[in-house]
């Protein structure tokens, strides 16, 4: 037996190690190959993570990605020209080329980095992370301002033309602090619903009850992540519940100077009917937070207009839409660079 055993292991011919050999090399490509993915879909995770963290899409990560990539790649080449230019070799006092090399990467770095996200339109996002950069070094006060990069994502609740809405997408159209990324709507065809769609940006349908008397649809605002509301156009009571879930994170537009001709009933051209009849001289617009009563919340800001004695109510209208296209973005700006943490 033992002597049949060692004859089969002589009779191991160069076809045998042949074929071992290849066998050896499928195992090898295929654990190397899971390796490979695994690593790949590790990177891309850490990428997914990074780009949430910096609130920004998959597109701008990308170039941001290949800045930096460039960045490195002009830097070591302009590093290489400088050390040639001054004359640096490895004859010369190795330190001279060490120091060379730290100031390249502490400030020919930045220079370059900044260059590249300029080129690329990338600047608000490079510009903030030099920022970050110097406060963390302590050279730069660390200012009150949005956390690093987190984006504040807003829900505009509208119900009707959503020119208002248009408008404040338009305005953070390229910001990287805030994003409008939700249109809450409760009209089916309601103008807003075109401006969502023309811009990317989901939409929920909210029925009155569930908005009301339920839970307002706070899961699907958190699930949205949703941070901030802004009403623009939106005429149902905003109720206790969702202002529990976003206290002192909702504002409304009145396009009137409240308290006067606010409450309920008092929209659209009710409200610019309602002042032209009083004989008023001005009207204007109130940013306002959002309480359980309809418009009494607290005054943000108030813009006005004058009102001409031939004025109807389409031409106050007019003018009062003028307003708050003028200042509605701004204000909500300006706010939520207070309310950051
Ligand atoms: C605006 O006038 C706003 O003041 C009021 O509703 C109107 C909405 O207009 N709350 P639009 O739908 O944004 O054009």
């Amino acid at each position: 037996m033992t002597g049949l055993r060692f004859s089969k292991l002589c009779c191991i011919t160069h076809y045998d190690i042949a074929e071992f050999v290849i066998f050896f090399e499928y195992f090898l490509f295929f654990w190397s190959s899971i390796l490979i993915v695994k690593f790949l879909s590790h990177f891309w995770r850490m990428f997914q993570r990074l780009q949430k963290k910096w609130g920004i899409s998959g597109a701008q990560f990308w170039v941001i990605f290949v800045a930096f990539g460039l960045t490195g790649i002009t830097t070591a080449f302009i590093t290489r020209y400088i050390t040639g230019w001054i004359g640096l070799s490895k004859e010369t006092f190795w330190l001279w080329e060490v120091l060379v090399r730290i100031i390249m990467l502490l400030f020919g770095y930045q220079v370059v980095l900044l260059s590249y996200g300029a080129l690329l339109g990338q600047w608000p996002f490079f510009w903030k992370y030099e920022k970050i950069l110097l406060q963390k070094l302590g050279i730069l006060k660390a200012e009150k301002s949005k956390s690093y990069l987190k984006t504040v994502n807003i829900a505009i609740f509208a119900s009707g033309a959503g020119s208002n809405a248009a408008n404040i997408i338009r305005y953070f159209k390229n910001r990287l602090d805030t994003k409008i990324s939700l249109i809450v709507c409760n009209k089916p065809g309601a103008g807003v619903l075109e401006i969502a769609e023309k811009n990317g940006i989901p939409t929920l349908h909210i029925e009155k009850d569930r908005f009301t008397k339920g839970d307002a649809y706070l899961p699907e605002l958190q699930k949205a992540g949703i941070d901030f509301v802004v009403l623009a156009g939106f005429l149902w009571k905003v109720s206790a519940a969702l202002i529990a879930g976003y206290p002192n994170k909702i504002i409304n537009i009145h396009p009137a100077l409240l308290p006067k001709y606010g409450g309920k009933g008092m929209y659209g051209s009710k409200v610019h009917e309602a002042v032209i009849a009083a004989g008023e001289k001005e009207s204007g617009i109130t940013i306002h937070f959002v309480n359980e009563h309809y418009d009494e919340g607290a005054t943000i800001f108030q813009a006005t207009c004058t009102i001409d004695t031939a004025d109807t109510p389409d031409q106050l209208a007019a003018k009062i839409h003028d307003l708050e296209y003028a200042h509605f973005p701004k204000q909500i700006d300006e706010l939520l660079a207070k309310l950051a943490p």
